[in-house]
C-alpha cells in the first residue's frame, strides 16, 4: 500500500514509500514541520541535491503560509565543495541560501556549513565537527548517492568516521556534474560530516527517488552494515524514517510485488 509505513524491518528504521516525489516531499515536510513545531530552538540538518528540491520548495511554501517559522531555527548542512570560491554558485551554502534560507527569512549567521576555501581544512574539520555535536542537530535530512554514499562519506569510508576531507568518487563527480559548466569543473574533494558524526542527530530521515537509486538502497536497508556501502550506516541509528518513490524501493521487499 502506497504512503503508509508498509513494514519496520527493525523497531526503528520506518520506510514510507510515497506515489510519486510531490507526495513524499510532503511528507518529509510534513516532518520537518512537526519537529519544528514542537521545538523551541530547531536546529535542522540539511542535505543538497535533486532528492532534496522538492522538499525545499514545499518547506518555502509552507513560510510563505506563515506555518513554519525559522526565526530561531539553525541550519546545519552536510557538507561542502572544497576549493569552489566562496561566491560560487554550486558552493551548497550558496545553493541553500539561494533556493531556501533567503525565502524564509533565515537570519544568514543560523545557517552553518563547513567552509571548503578556509586556509586551514584540518582546523576547519574540526571547528566544524565541535559545532554540530555541541548543537545536537534534531532531525537530519539526508539523500544517498547512487553508489551508497551519505553526505560525501564514499565507499570505504569508516563508520566511525567523522568531519574530514575527503575525496569524491568519480561516480559522485559524475552525477554532480550536470550543476556545472563541464565535468571537469566538479571538484574532487569535499569536506563531509563523518557517518558517526551523522549518527548523532535525534532522528535520520533519508529521502531517495528514482530507479538509479533503487540498488543503493536496498543495499542500504536491507544488506549488511559496512563500509563498501556507507548509508547502511543508518540502520546503527535508533530512529530512522526512509522515504521512496516507487522506483526507489522497487528492489527492496518494500517496492512493487
Ligand atoms: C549532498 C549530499 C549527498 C546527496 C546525494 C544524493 O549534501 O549529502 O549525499 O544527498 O549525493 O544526491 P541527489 O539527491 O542529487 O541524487
Amino acid at each position: 500500500m502506497v504512503g503508509k509505513p508498509l513494514s519496520k524491518p527493525s523497531s526503528h528504521l520506518e520506510v514510507i514509500v510515497e506515489r510519486d516525489v510531490f507526495t513524499l516531499a510532503r511528507t518529509a515536510a510534513d516532518l520537518v514541520q512537526a519537529y519544528m513545531s514542537t521545538t523551541g530552538e530547531p536546529r535542522l540538518g540539511l542535505a543538497t541535491g535533486g532528492s532534496v528540491a522538492d522538499l525545499y520548495r514545499n518547506l518555502v511554501l509552507r513560510s510563505r503560509k506563515g506555518w513554519l517559522d525559522f526565526g530561531g531555527a539553525r541550519i546545519f548542512l552536510l557538507d561542502d565543495y572544497v576549493g569552489l570560491g566562496r561566491s560560487h554558485p554550486q558552493r551548497y551554502a550558496n545553493v541553500v541560501m539561494t533556493r531556501l534560507a533567503r525565502h524564509v527569512d533565515l537570519d544568514p549567521h543560523r545557517l552553518h556549513a563547513p567552509d571548503g576555501d578556509a586556509g586551514d581544512l584540518a582546523e576547519e574539520c574540526s571547528r566544524y565537527e565541535d559545532l554540530v555535536c555541541r548543537s545536537e542537530v534534531g532531525l537530519q535530512i539526508l539523500g544517498i548517492g547512487r553508489n551508497g554514499h551519505l553526505a560525501f562519506n564514499e565507499p570505504g569510508s569508516c563508520l566511525e568516521s567523522r568531519t574530514r576531507v575527503v575525496e569524491l568518487a568519480e561516480v559522485t563527480r559524475a552525477d554532480n556534474a550536470r550543476y556545472f559548466p563541464g565535468p571537469e569543473d566538479v571538484p574532487f574533494l569535499a569536506i563531509t560530516q563523518g557517518l558517526a558524526t551523522i549518527r548523532q542527530a535525534g532522528h535520520l530521515v533519508v529521502l531517495a527517488t528514482g530507479s538509479s537509486k533503487a540498488r543503493a538502497v536496498r543495499a542500504a536497508l536491507q544488506g549488511p552494515v559496512t563500509s563498501d556501502i556507507p548509508a547502511s550506516a543508518v540502520q546503527l541509528h535508533p530512529r530512522v524514517t526512509v522515504l521512496l518513490d516507487p522506483s526507489a524501493a522497487a528492489l527492496t521487499r518494500f517496492g512493487p510485488a
